[in-house]
């Protein structure tokens, strides 16, 4: 296991003090094991208080008020943009779109940009390791327009298969869309070079980031994506607020997703006219309080730093795969653990991932068990479901003890 440098190091002690919820029983003398992060992470006091302070002192509706709250709160709503927008690197606050979470971005997309670029007879290329949330609108969209989509296969081990991709787009696809981290495999993709891979055969370039952006330093100039899109819950903020990042070009052309208050320019009884990025993107009253708490949580995991969490989270996964392929039967999915996130999907022997998890929840151990929004996957795979553990900034080896354990209670309930 690589040795952590020492200003790369995590407190982990002093960071579960922060997460309220980890101090909690699932039932009596039974503390909870929080193994579920890639499905929504936990949320610090510091953005639970930030959400509450903003609505027990600044609330209002933003941007139409001329009043003090309502400029106050106007405020509280952009700084939260700028902070998000400058942690993945954005050129300007205004490429950041505010979103209900990730699948609402890739939507806008594929609504958006999608109906004004692809028509029958185009392709769209996509991986055969990505979430429903970057497949169902894209089918969506081509049983409307007409357009092929095709998967990019992977390699044995479970990682992009670079040579069929290269070969696929050779088909021309007009975009790309691809995970920077898959929810169930933990495979981490490499962006860039699929990016320029993709921009030299002429496509548009989608990442979803929804489990790459909690997780690692992720910044869109370095890796030349044109759309990156994901989620504040997943990265320690409230749910109902995600960020599309697009490429400002792009982004200007695009004709507006939806209608009503804030895109608008002008209205008349037989037309409108749309107004100005980011607000042609945002048609009615934004998660206002939902954007402090993202800002909050931008702050909470950059004040940590990325390369501290993805350390952190690296020195996990090599733990729990070790520990993991030393239980009789367990089987993983996956790459090695140089080449993957802290997502750890496996099965174990005949039990079905369901009674695997219920099992596991009388420890408190909390795990996922099914298909993980990932179902051609697991067709690919062979199997109906898996059940998986993930790891995040507050997760102890400990906790990886405790999910062996369970497994072990599995064995003897199965035996
Ligand atoms: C890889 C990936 N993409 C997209 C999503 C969708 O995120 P959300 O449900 O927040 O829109 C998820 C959620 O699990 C995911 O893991």
């Amino acid at each position: 296991m690589a040795t952590p440098q020492t200003n790369n190091t995590l407190d982990v002690g002093a960071i579960r003090k922060d997460f309220p919820i980890l101090g909690r029983e699932i039932k009596e003398g039974v503390p909870l094991v929080y193994l579920d992060s890639a499905a929504s992470s936990q949320k610090p006091s510091q953005v639970i208080h930030a959400m509450s302070r903003f609505y027990e002192t600044e609330y209002a509706n933003v941007h139409r008020g001329i009043h003090t709250l309502a400029e106050e709160a106007t405020a509280a709503f952009e700084s939260a943009r700028e902070k998000v927008a400058r942690f993945v690197g954005a050129e300007s606050p205004r490429q950041l779109i505010f979103t209900r979470n990730a699948t609402e971005a890739i939507n806008l997309v594929a609504h958006s940009w999608g109906r004004a670029n692809l028509q029958d007879g185009d392709r769209v290329l996509l991986t055969q390791m990505e979430h429903h949330s970057n497949i169902v609108p894209w089918q969506m969209l081509a049983a409307e327009l007409g357009f092929t989509i095709d998967y990019a296969p992977m390699t044995e081990d479970h990682r992009i298969d670079l040579e069929r991709y290269g070969q696929m787009l050779e088909q021309g696809p007009k975009l790309v869309g691809f995970t920077q981290m898959s929810n169930v495999l933990g495979t981490i993709n490499p962006v860039a070079r699929m990016t320029e891979m993709a921009h030299g055969a002429g496509a548009v370039v989608l990442v979803d980031g929804a489990q790459s952006v909690p997780h690692m330093a992720v910044n869109v100039a370095e890796l030349d994506v044109d759309f990156l899109v994901f989620s504040a819950h997943k990265m320690c903020g409230p749910t109902g607020i995600g960020a599309l990042y697009g490429r400002r070009e792009l982004l200007e052309e695009m004709p507006p997703f939806m209608g009503g208050g804030e895109m608008i320019k002008r209205v008349q009884f037989d037309s409108f006219t749309v107004t100005e990025l980011p607000s042609k993107f945002e048609a009615g009253t934004p998660p206002i309080a939902q954007a402090v708490g993202f800002g909050a949580a931008v702050d909470y995991i950059s004040n940590l730093g990325m390369p501290a969490i993805r350390q952190h989270e690296q020195e996990m996964i090599e733990r729990a795969l070790d520990q993991l392929e030393e239980v009789p039967g367990v089987r993983i999915y996956g790459p090695a653990a140089e080449h993957k996130g802290a997502v750890a999907a496996f099965t174990l022997s005949d039990a079905h991932p369901h009674d695997i998890a219920e099992i596991l929840d009388r420890r408190g151990v909390a795990v996922r068990a099914g298909h993980h929004c990932a179902m051609p996957l697991h067709e690919k795979l062979g199997l109906p479901a898996t059940t998986r553990a993930s790891f995040y900034l507050y997760n102890t080896s400990d906790e990886i003890d405790s999910l062996i354990e369970g497994l072990y209670d599995v064995k003897k309930v199965f035996a």
